[in-house]
């Protein structure tokens, strides 16, 4: 998204903990992008104090932000009961606690501009309670819920709130949350440019909502249409036979 913007001549402030990777990436765009100013703000949103410190960024009236891109987010694979508790914590906090606090410090300064766009990236997984990512999917349906509910709050407002549920991702997210690919489909994945463009489309066009890719969507409607016990019955049976393979 950050690529995609900074060609389109946006200003950008860019977020993660790798200061490194940050400042490549910043020296990049302001090399190729379309003439945008670059600022970096390395921090670790699981630590409350370097949070704070973005969420002020986002109060900052004189450089105020129009776009914030709720993007960082993290899951482990593994039974609940055997997953590391720390590593649950980081999960609630980076995907749940950042991401609405740092929501919070955006629409403030956007709703008295009557101004601004907050795109909250969620996931298919947020759909179903899924076996062997149990807290990574709670997260992200806390994410679509909320987002959904705070859409509807700012409706004719100026301020739109945009969700976006990708599907599988080609990133680093499931070597860092040790998944084992094996065990899953290998239809459908997505590209990070592709989830990116349709995701800023659909902020673009004000939607509350977007199932990116076209087997995500047939994946999406499905699951809306079947019943609760019918989706958790097939999703746990697909779970444990992936275990047992
Ligand atoms: N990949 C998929 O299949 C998939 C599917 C559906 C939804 N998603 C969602 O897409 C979003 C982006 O994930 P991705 O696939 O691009 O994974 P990724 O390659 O692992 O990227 C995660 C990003 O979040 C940042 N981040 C992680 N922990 C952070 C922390 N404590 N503080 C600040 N930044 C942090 C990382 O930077 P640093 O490590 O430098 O901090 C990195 O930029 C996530 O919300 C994820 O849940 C992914």
């Amino acid at each position: 998204m950050a690529v995609q913007l900074a060609a389109a001549s946006v200003d950008l402030v860019l977020v993660a903990r790798s200061s490194d990777r940050l400042e490549e990436l910043a020296a990049e765009l302001r090399a190729n992008g379309g003439g945008s100013d670059v600022e970096v703000l390395a921090a670790d949103l699981s630590d409350p104090a370097e949070l704070a410190v973005v969420e002020k960024r986002l109060g900052t009236s004189d450089m105020p932000i129009d776009l914030l891109v709720n993007n960082a987010g993290l899951g482990y694979e593994g039974p609940f009961h055997t997953q590391d508790a720390a590593e649950v914590s980081e999960t609630i906090g980076v995907n749940v606690t950042a991401l609405v606090r740092l929501t919070h410090a955006a629409l403030g300064p956007m709703a008295a501009r009557s101004r601004g766009q907050v795109i909250l990236i969620s996931s298919m997984a947020s759909l179903q309670g899924m076996p062997m990512t149990a807290v990574y999917s709670a997260t992200k349906a806390f994410i679509t819920s909320f987002g959904e509910a705070v859409y509807e709050e700012l409706k004719g407002t100026g301020v739109v709130v945009t969700t976006v549920l990708p599907g599988l991702t080609r990133t680093e997210f499931h070597q860092r949350g040790r998944w084992n690919l094996e065990k899953w489909p290998s239809v459908g994945w997505q590209s990070a440019e592709e989830v990116a463009s349709e995701a800023l489309a659909a902020a673009a066009r004000a939607r509350p909502e977007v199932v990116s890719g076209r087997v995500n969507r047939v994946l999406a409607a499905l699951s809306g249409i079947a019943p609760r016990h019918l989706r958790r019955s097939l999703i746990g049976r697909a779970a444990r036979k992936a275990q047992s393979a």
